[in-house]
């Protein structure tokens, strides 16, 4: 099926940032082509406004642990988003919660059976459908910025692209249709802003229900590569902090708060 589905526009984003009652002062730049929409917000000067990047296509798209993400032009959504962390003490948490908000958006849009993949893969049929990457930048010694990146994948057509590292998916691979990407930026920036605005006033410990649906790691047998180790262990869920916590086969338990992790068949 032909993509017809729209450009990335200033103008639609807006109106429906509008059309979901987003009222905070926002700044939104949009690019045809940049290195990386990360990137970009962490260099640009400090503001007191929202400030989100979008672009068509990234040159140099970053994942975690120094990864590269794909970015096809005009296919996907490639969005970051600048705000202030409130609280220092509950930024390991900002990927858990950037992931629940673009979870309950595709709901919204009728895409459901999604997996979180701690701490921040989304997956569908055990495929990568969205990542997100958060960077943390310093205004001045107590004060921090917080840059959301998330890399949705929309409208490619996973049986024309394929990525050799991993298995992933796209939202046109799932639903057979293809989606308006601005219609998509705009619900998940309104979604993530008032899950951050939660996540600062009552802590992680509020999603901790809702984390729990979506677990995509509980009870499985997992490796953890952490700090120059790996670590064997059951998954027992997450911590009100945010961290996976991790049961040794000696009966300990470990809580990590960042790893690259891998299912044990
Ligand atoms: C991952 O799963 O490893 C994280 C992927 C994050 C990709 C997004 S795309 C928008 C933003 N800009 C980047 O360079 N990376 C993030």
């Amino acid at each position: 099926m032909p993509n017809n589905s729209p450009l990335l526009s200033k103008t639609e984003i807006l109106k429906w940032l509008v059309e979901n009652g987003f009222k905070k002062p926002l700044k939104l730049h949009l690019f045809s082509s940049i290195d990386s929409t990360n990137t970009y917000l962490k260099t640009l000067p400090i503001s007191t406004e929202i400030e989100i990047c979008c672009s068509e296509t990234q040159t140099q798209g970053r994942g975690r642990l120094g990864r590269t993400w794909h970015s096809p032009s005009e296919e996907n959504i490639y969005c970051s988003g600048r705000w202030r962390v409130k609280d220092l003490n509950k930024v390991s948490a900002l990927s858990l919660v950037c992931s629940l908000a673009v979870i309950d958006v595709l709901k919204e849009f009728d895409i459901t059976d999604l997996k979180i993949k701690w701490p921040n893969d989304i997956l569908w049929n055990d495929k990568k459908l969205c990542g997100n990457l958060v960077e943390l930048i310093s205004e001045n010694k107590n004060e921090y910025l917080a840059v959301i990146g998330i890399g949705l994948n929309v409208n490619s057509d996973t049986l024309k692209h394929s990525l050799p590292d991993k298995e992933w998916c796209s939202l046109y691979e799932i639903t057979g249709i293809h989606h308006n990407r601005n219609q998509l930026i705009s619900a998940i920036v309104c979604k993530l802003d008032s899950y951050l605005d939660k996540l600062w006033t009552y802590g992680f410990s509020i999603f901790l229900n809702e984390w729990e649906k979506y677990d995509y790691l509980k009870n499985n047998i997992l490796e953890v590569k952490h700090h120059q180790t790996t670590i064997k262990g059951k998954a027992c869920g997450i911590t009100e902090q945010g961290n996976l916590i991790l049961e040794l086969e000696n009966g300990a338990r470990l809580n990590l708060n960042a790893g690259e992790v891998s299912l044990k068949k």
